[in-house]
Parts: C-alpha cells; structure tokens; sequence
C-alpha cells in the first residue's frame, strides 16, 4: 500500500509534497513482506531453544495460561540452554492479565548479600579489581529466578498446574539428559576454561575425554534434576532454604564471596509498577528500575516522536543518524540517574515525560552527529557478551508473559555449586564498581548504582509490551547486554513505524550508539551508501558482531505472529 501511494505522488505534480503525507504504514503487508513470521490463532512461545518453546507450547495446550507456559518455559531453559537460562541468575518478567488490563512487573534480580561493602570489587589502593566482580563468590548475587517464578505460578498462574507439574518437563530432561545440539557445544566450546576449572562444572560439562561436550553427545545433570525437584516438592522454600542453599553459599564462599544461608533465605522477588509511554498511539509498557531498560526505551521513543521516521525510512541514514542520537542523549543520564529503587530515588517521571523529550530533542541537529564529550564523560564499552535470554509467551485469552533472564556471561560464573547441578551468576558486576570503571558491558555508573548490602545492580534487561487500544499488539525483548536497550527499541519502531511484520522486525539490521565510546555500531548489511551518508554527519560507524537475540509475538486481531531470532541457532517460534 505503502508502494502504491508513493507510485502515485511520483506521476504526479508536487511528489515531493506527497511524500510529507505518507500515511502510516499498515501493520502487515503481507504482498511486501520478504520474511514471514510463523503464525498461530491461540497461544504461541518464542524462546531461544527448541525444546523449551515446546514444553511451554504443551502447557499452553493442556489449559495453562500464558503465565503457567513461562514457568516451565523457564525451568526447561535451565536444562536445555544452561548458559543463560538459569535457577542460579535472575530476571525480569512482566505479566499482562488480559481479562483485568493490567500488566505487573515482576522483579527477581540478584541482591548483594548482606556483607557487601561499596568497595568490595577494589584493591587497597581502591582501584577496579575486575576479577573480583567477574571472576571470583564475590561476584555471585544472591539468585532469584526461583523466586520470581514461583511469584508468577502463585500469584497469576491459572491454578490447573501446581509448580512440581510445571518442572516436571524440565526434570525429566536433566535426569535423562538432552542430546547436546551445535549450538550448544559451540557455547561450551567459547567458554571451556572459563566453566572447566571447577571440578563440579566440569564433571556435568565434559565428556570421558574431558573436553567439552561435543554436538550428539548427551547432557545428563542429575544433582540439577534433583534441585529441581526439591523446588517441585517444597516450592521456593526447597530452594532457598535446606540443601540447595547450603550449597550454593558453601559454594560461593568457597571462592571468596560473602554470601550465607540468611542471605537466601531473605531473598525475596518483588512486583513493581510497570513504566508506561506512549509512542505515535501505541501505549509502550515495560521494566522499571533496577532496569534501566524500561526507562530508556520510553525516554529514546519520546525523542524520536517528534521526527518523522516512517517518511524517512526504515534504516536510511537520516532515520539511523537520528536514532543515535536518542540513544545517546539516554545513555548519558543511564549513567548518573539509574540504580535500585529502593535504595535511591531514579526521576522515573522525569526521565519519561514528553516535555524532557522535548528538551533533549532541540539538542539534535539533523545533519550533524553531537560529538560523544559534548554529552557527558566518556563510557568505553570494551567487551561483549550476550548471554542474556529473553522469552515471549501469549496465550488464547490474550493473556502474556515478557521474561527475560540472566547468568550475566555466558555460564555466568562458570560455577556449579557442588552437589546442585546449578550455574551461579556473576550479576554483581553490573555494579559500578568505582566511578570511572566500566564494567563488562563498558558501562560506567555512580553512587546511584554503587554496590551495598541487598542492593540489586542495575540491568538492561527490558521485557516489553506495546498494546493499541487497549489490545496487547507486541510482546518482546532481547540479551545483549547494554545493547538490549537499543534491540528492543528498534523492535518496536520496525513495528510501529516502518510497518514491518515481527519477522523482518527482527531481522533488519541493528544499530546501537551508548555515547563511549564515541561510536555508531552496526551489524553487517547496511550499504556502503548509508555508511558514508552517517559518516558525512561525523557519526564514526564501526561494523561488529551481531547484536540481541530477540523474541517476539505480535498479535493482530487474536491471530499471533511469532519470530525467534535468528542470529542465535537453536531459537523457535511455536504456535497452535
Ligand atoms: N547482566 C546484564 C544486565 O542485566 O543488563
């Protein structure tokens, strides 16, 4: 339609004013379309592995609603996608309650345990000891995940599963073992020293010969089947009180941390209010603080509000130049504004509100790209890691689930508390350990975001949802460190603006510009025209890995559109 209109403004006098009134795109142009989403009319999940959309699609099947299908998702993805699927990290998961119209944000972050201190990732001399976050106990938060998921089956579950039913999948698998798919032993493979020097991690990672496990051989974690099974039994008490938690604090203090048994027994997840925007109509929902996702992607949408994206271009070097520069102008206060909290206030409102927006949008030129230290102090991003996973469920009476969790690296620590078969994290480097110190993803923060005893480190992860309406239209989210953010975001405008399917959505190439270093990063297939355009405006493009791996849902008048992305292997969308 899009095309039609525009053939017509050109045989026309004045085409270059028809182009000022293209019409919004339509949501699906199937005729145009050149990837195709897979299609469901009940319920669907879209995760990064195969087998764990199955176990929720089954659940979804047999009469669960969309927060029963997550639960097991989740479980499942502890088993079949260990590197970032988890019962040792933690998470985000907003759940929208169709029948009531409400959407609830469930907080199940890692905490620092009660004996952290502000310098605890320093040396005498109070210099950043990387290792010390990244690499010893005393990075490992205390884990959530258990947590917020028996949260959600408790409190939003359809009351047809108990939790023993909803792990009962992912417990089979771990005691019979999975065939190890490519995508997996590839992961080991990137990771083997890291995980492989602890004698526990490699005794459940490592074939007879001691390697790692290689494509077509079989992961058996009977102590993690066992774990589980106290969860099914006992629900979050088997977890964080008794055996499992004596372990995983023997475990951490083993390598240096403080963590004790109190520590996971106070462990508690937490609902929070969602924060809320709007977008061109559409109502944007998603995380709030201690993730800086929701907040940015809100504060980004404001600013781009006021240009007209769809006239420009899905990718254009006029539509990327000017994303960049949002996304710069919210990187900085990420920096200085965001935290926990419950431990310091983040202007929430402020940073949200359309006439900020509008503030930060006069600084923008359109042919000139603001150079990073006219901004704020430098940010360098040094490293790169997206072992994050994200997972997007709807089911038939539009109820959904936006989770996305985490080991931060892949494997996290690397190590498997003796006798649990569970991964710990190393969260506690999303700390700003000192001013000045970027942590793993380069990113560099303040007092907001200092570490201290049961304060959470502020994350990037960003579940989401966009409804028109009222009705539930996108369900989303991505890994990717600080680049989820910018993923989710260019999801939504895909959507939103360029009128693309969920597919092509996902696959269209991503940009991302967090101010430090002063770059404009962007995956391969943008034209060398479009690269030049960017870099006649000063914009300094530097081509790098693939960015996110996103999971999305969108749903159109009940039918559902799912894409799993396929930058990661292993990734589906299922449906029925
Ligand atoms: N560990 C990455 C994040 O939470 O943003």
């Amino acid at each position: 339609m899009r095309f039609a209109f525009f053939a017509l403004c050109l045989v026309l006098p004045g085409a270059q004013a028809c182009a000022d009134v293209l019409p919004t795109p339509a949501p699906i142009v199937a005729d145009y379309a050149r990837i195709l989403p897979v299609v469901a009319s009940h319920g669907m999940v879209v995760s990064q592995e195969a087998q764990a959309s199955r176990v929720g699609v089954d659940i979804l099947k047999r009469g669960g609603n969309a927060v029963d299908a997550a639960v097991a998702t989740g479980f499942a993805l502890a088993v079949t996608l260990p590197r970032a699927g988890n019962l040792g990290g933690g998470g985000f998961m907003l759940v929208h309650l169709a029948r009531e119209k409400k959407t609830i944000a469930i907080d199940y972050r890692e905490t620092a345990p009660a004996g952290a201190t502000r310098d605890m990732f320093l040396d005498g001399k109070g210099t950043f000891v990387p290792e010390k976050s990244q690499g010893s106990g005393a990075g490992v938060g205390v884990p959530g995940t258990v947590a917020g998921l028996a949260l959600a089956h408790e409190k939003y579950g359809s009351g047809k599963f108990t939790l023993a039913d909803l792990a009962a999948p992912a417990i089979r698998m771990a005691r019979e073992g999975i065939e190890v798919e490519p995508d997996l032993a590839f992961s080991l493979t990137e990771v083997g020293a890291r995980i492989m020097r602890y004698p526990a991690s490699r005794a459940i990672f490592s074939g007879a010969d001691k390697k790692p496990l290689r494509a077509g051989e079989l992961l058996i974690q009977r102590d993690l089947a066992a774990s589980l099974e106290r969860v099914a039994r006992d629900g979050a008490v088997g977890f964080y009180k008794g055996e499992t938690a004596e372990k995983i604090a023997a475990a951490v203090r083993g390598q240096g941390g403080s963590m004790s048994v109190q520590d996971l027994a106070d462990y508690r997840a937490i609902e929070r209010a969602v924060v809320h925007g709007t977008y061109r109509g559409h109502e944007v929902v998603s995380m709030p603080p201690p993730s800086s996702g929701g907040v940015h992607i809100i504060e980004i949408l404001n600013i781009l509000e006021g240009f007209p994206l769809a006239d420009l271009g899905q990718n254009s070097a006029a539509t990327i130049h000017l994303m960049a520069e949002a996304m710069k102008r919210a990187y900085a206060d990420r920096e200085i504004y965001l935290g926990d909290p419950d431990f310091v206030h983040v202007p929430v409102a402020g940073l949200t509100s359309k006439a900020y927006a509008a503030e930060l949008r006069k600084t923008i030129s359109v042919d000139r790209a603001t150079p990073a230290d006219e901004i704020a102090p430098g940010m360098p991003l040094p490293y790169e890691s997206d072992q994050t996973t994200h997972f997007s469920v709807v089911d038939a009476q539009g109820n959904a689930v936006a989770n996305t969790y985490t080991l931060n690296f892949s494997y996290g620590l690397g190590l498997v508390a003796e006798g649990t078969g569970i991964l710990l994290n190393n969260e506690l480097d999303d700390f700003a350990a000192t001013r000045g110190a970027p942590n793993a993803f380069g990113l560099l923060g303040g007092d907001a975001n200092a570490p201290g005893p049961r304060k959470r480190p502020l994350s990037s992860m960003s579940p989401t949802m966009v409804f028109k309406n009222g009705e539930l239209e996108i369900v989303t989210g991505s890994p990717g460190g600080s680049r989820i953010i910018t993923t989710v975001l260019q999801i939504v405008l895909n959507i939103v603006d360029h009128g693309m399917n969920a597919a092509e959505a996902s696959e269209a190439v991503r940009v991302h510009d967090q101010l430090h270093p002063d770059e404009l990063r962007v995956e391969r297939g943008l034209s060398i025209d479009t690269i030049r355009l960017l870099e006649a405006k000063g914009h300094r493009v530097r081509l790098q890995r693939s960015m996110g791996s996103a999971q999305t849902i969108q749903r159109i008048g009940g039918t559902l559109y799912g894409a799993a992305d396929t930058r990661q292997r292993g990734t589906a969308a299922i449906g029925y």
